[in-house]
């Protein structure tokens, strides 16, 4: 793993740096530390799982992390990217991916949006009756015809949180098998606008059984047969992402990349089908920390509390789903030090402001470093300004050096939109 503690001198490195020199040299506030190595080594183990399948694409889910540094180092090692909005569009452009390896996803992409996907020709992933509309709205006032996929329900159980769980039968995304044959028909009847070259569907996030995606998958084939009865010649099919990840640090084994693609690499060989694969988290959630300092430390009732600088508004994933990660301090505890269950809080006015609950730890000194793991997904991404806490900088390990990818925002920052000052 890229963060370990060094058996040497107990100490937390992130490849061979000591994050105590990386807090000692950053900024003084709450930031995001990355390994640069270990995004290229997840990235390299997808691209392995994908030897013999030719012409795969990885499309990274840029929701996950959009820092445009890391964009761009994924995009120099093959990927693709999957996008949900016109600004991640931009963006991905802006990094240098190849639009033909893009695919625009979303159950509410509006006509603006998607007329922009348009004029780059990415794959754009049928939502619904009225996306449908609106994409033959945008083929007709670009004046070109769009590679589509269909989004569809397999409505397999994704096993996780509610919150994440997107490909049951009552989900907002995608459509429902049932209405197959009417998109079919629809699609047939717009020869000009619209070219159904796959079909996609997204189970949900943080899947830890690869048979989920197995099952998944076997309905992808029946309704691609479907399909190409119909006279349509798919050449996609798309999986979606949302591996999980090993959050809790616990040595359970997990599927990896390779496991995922086993379950489909014979069925897409024999359909002679070429595969698209969103992964996000699995990507990018292992390659960083988010590190804190320590402001106090303080006991109510039966309560042990460890109060950090960060919170809820950099990282906002134990608040909003429960989530685990994982929490360790920075430096080795004094040979003497207490150990005791602590919550890991925020400063942030809000009883949901937690990083962690009841974990056990020495108790830390003040302005110590304390990191939260496995942060490299869906956190930076997910930052708000809540309580004016302002969105946080980030940092990676390139070799040797400590890299700054992006500023922290600034108060100034914040006063800049307000007019007539
Ligand atoms: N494709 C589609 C259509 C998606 O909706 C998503 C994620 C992905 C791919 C990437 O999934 P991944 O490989 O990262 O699991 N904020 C939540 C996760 C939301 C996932 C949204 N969709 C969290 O922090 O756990």
């Amino acid at each position: 793993h890229c963060f370990s503690k060094s058996p040497i001198d107990g100490y937390l490195y992130c490849e061979g740096v000591k994050v105590q020199d990386v807090m000692d040299s950053a900024e003084k506030r709450p930031f995001y530390l990355y390994s640069k190595a270990q995004i290229t080594r997840n990235f390299e183990a997808y691209k392995e799982a994908l030897e013999g399948l030719d012409s795969s694409i990885i499309g990274y889910a840029i929701k996950a992390n959009n820092n445009l540094k890391i964009l761009q180092h994924l995009r120099s090692l093959g990927s693709g990217a999957v996008l949900v909005s016109g600004n991640e569009l931009r963006l991905a452009l802006h990094a240098g991916f190849d639009p033909t390896k893009c695919i625009f996803n979303g159950n509410g992409k509006t006509l603006e949006d998607l007329i922009l996907a348009v004029e780059h020709g990415v794959f754009i992933n049928i939502d619904s009756e009225f996306d449908l509309h609106n994409i033959v709205k945008a083929a007709r006032s670009v004046g070109k015809r769009v590679p589509v996929l269909l989004r569809i329900n397999p409505d397999v159980d994704p096993q996780v949180h509610s919150y994440v769980a997107t490909g049951n039968k009552n989900s907002k995304f995608g459509i429902r098998n049932e209405k197959l044959d009417w998109f079919l028909h629809t699609i047939k009847s717009y020869p000009a606008e619209l070219k159904l070259v796959g079909a996609h569907c997204h189970l949900g996030s943080t899947i830890t059984k690869v048979d989920i995606f197995k099952d998944a998958a076997v309905l992808m084939f029946h309704y691609i047969d479907k399909i190409r009865k119909e006279g349509f010649e798919i050449e996609y099919l798309n999986i979606g992402g949302g591996l999980g990840i090993d959050y809790h640090h616990a040595d359970a084994i997990l599927p990896t990349p390779m496991d995922l693609i086993d379950t489909v690499r014979e069925l897409v060989l024999s359909h002679d089908l070429k595969l698209i694969i969103e992964p996000g988290r699995s990507l990018i959630a292992n390659t960083c920390c988010f590190i804190n300092r320590v402001t106090g430390v303080k006991t109510n009732g039966a309560k042990n509390f460890i109060v950090v600088d960060g919170s809820m508004a950099e990282l906002i994933r134990p608040s909003l789903y429960g989530a685990y990660q994982h929490i360790e301090l920075v430096s080795p505890p004094a040979p003497d030090a207490e150990y005791a269950k602590f919550d890991v809080v925020g400063p942030v006015c809000e009883s949901a402001d937690f990083l962690g609950k009841d974990r056990e730890l020495p108790t830390p000194d003040e302005g110590s470093g304390l990191v939260v793991h496995d942060a490299g997904a869906y956190c930076m991404s997910m930052a708000s300004t809540y309580n004016l806490k302002m969105r946080p900088p980030e940092y990676w390990i390139d070799g040797e050096d400590i890299v700054k990818l992006r500023h922290g925002e600034t108060f100034e920052d914040y006063m800049k939109f307000f007019i007539g000052l």
